[in-house]
């Protein structure tokens, strides 16, 4: 049935941009896609415009900036693989109105986050921060006080999505409670119990960790007075979106010991590279730690790669989801390439969404569209317009 609807593979142009990882390439050559042009570097807008034609598979990271005058110069393309989990990269209204659905892995690092969080929850209970920075100035701290197991103590959890949900797995089976808070019912996994609302979960919770979206109402969600209503004693880790905690409200809390310790993953504003210097009013506070915010890329449009998720398990997995997902298409595919759940960030994103459990992605677009899209989709991959044939035609070279 595919054969009737596709192009051979070998005819389908495959550009790949921005030096994706090896066994991208290796994956859609050993699928057959080996009409493949492999750049290690982004395009700027008119060289994009240039190599786009013709183009029926395109790969990007986040630099590769696909703008409505991309999209109108895009005449053979029929899917767009983003090797990232955000999509802010691509004009979405654009490629919703040209017919061409990107792809993204949203889940691609969710137990990352996950386990960097319960890894940070251990060290904050056992202040490994504060010693360890107390050993590389020549300290040597082997006292007990107010080092504890984790086992037994409250973890409130804010945001009951993909993360937090791996999260609380992951704590309940370290044997702490977990609570949740979240603005949506939500399936209890394990023994977690909900709370009535946020402030329930902060003065009950040893632990709060953020696992929110970066949205109007999410946006200064906790600030001096939330910090204020958490226990006496208690830690922040942060590691959603750098709007969501007010961290000079922390930095003071932090000095006064109303909480004990933090571990902030995300900031409000980030250095564009590695080479602009990183400033946050956490700095200078042994009981905070921040991992090096230089592992992150941060891109004007505000994609990038945050490290709780930077890990090579995700990058793997984030190649290989992208690819198999981008195969199934190109052959013809009307279902949904793989199975998954919608993503997080931009509403736009989850008609696009191809992984979503939804119906199929020509299915999709034809509900939203109307069926001339889904027959432009064809179109591109079969050289004719309209109709059904029997049989796809080579297009013209
Ligand atoms: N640090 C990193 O490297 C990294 C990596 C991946 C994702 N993230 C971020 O982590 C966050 C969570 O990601 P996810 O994949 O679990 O997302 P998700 O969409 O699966 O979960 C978010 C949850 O937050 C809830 N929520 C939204 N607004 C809320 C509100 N106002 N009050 C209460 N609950 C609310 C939603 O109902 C949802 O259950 C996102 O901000 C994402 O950008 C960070």
């Amino acid at each position: 049935m595919t054969d009737l609807l596709s192009l051979p593979k070998d005819r389908i142009r495959v550009l790949l941009l921005e030096g994706v990882n090896d066994s991208a390439v290796d994956l859609l050559r050993a699928a057959g896609y080996t009409n493949l042009t492999y750049l290690k570097t982004a395009l700027d807008e008119d060289e994009l415009r240039a190599a786009i034609q013709g183009v029926h598979l395109l790969g990007i990271r986040s630099r590769t900036q696909l703008t409505q005058e991309t999209f109108a110069a895009a005449d053979r393309l029929i899917a767009v693989g983003c090797f990232s989990v955000g999509t802010n990269q691509v004009d979405l209204d654009a490629a919703r109105l040209a017919g061409v659905p990107v792809l993204n892995a949203p889940f691609s690092n969710t137990r990352s986050v996950a386990e960097l969080t319960l890894g940070e929850i251990i060290m904050l209970f056992r202040r490994v921060f504060p010693k360890s920075t107390s050993a590389h100035a020549g300290g040597w701290d082997k006292s007990a006080t107010d080092s504890h197991e984790v086992r037994g103590k409250t973890l409130g959890i804010v945001g009951y999505g993909n993360i937090g949900s791996q999260l609380s797995y992951l704590a309940e089976a370290m044997g702490m409670r977990v609570i949740f808070y979240d603005h949506t019912d939500k399936l209890r996994h394990g023994n977690t119990e909900p709370t009535a609302n946020l402030q329930d979960l902060l003065s009950q919770s040893d632990v709060v960790s953020l696992h929110v979206p970066e949205t109007p109402a999410t946006h200064g969600m906790i600030g001096a007075a939330e910090i204020a209503s958490m226990k006496k004693g208690a830690f922040l880790i942060n590691n959603s979106r750098g709007t969501v905690a007010d961290l000079e409200a922390l930095a003071v809390s932090l000095k006064s010991g109303h909480l004990r310790g933090a571990a902030i993953d995300v900031f409000p504003v980030e250095p564009a590279s590695s080479k602009d210097a990183f400033h946050s009013p956490l700095q200078g506070l042994d009981n905070a730690s921040s991992p090096h915010p230089t592992h992150r890329c941060l891109h004007p449009r505000g994609s990038r790669e945050d490290w709780g998720g930077s890990c090579q398990e995700a990058h793997r997995f984030l190649r290989c989801r992208l690819n198999d997902r981008r195969c199934k298409l190109s052959a013809g595919s009307t279902a949904p390439p793989t199975s998954g759940h919608k993503t997080h960030s931009h509403p736009s994103e989850c008609a696009w969404y191809a992984g979503a459990p939804q119906p199929s992605v020509l299915a999709t677009r034809s509900q939203h569209h109307g069926a001339a899209l889904a027959d432009r989709q064809r179109s591109r991959l079969c050289g004719y317009r309209g109709g059904r044939r029997p049989h796809a035609e080579p297009e013209s070279s």
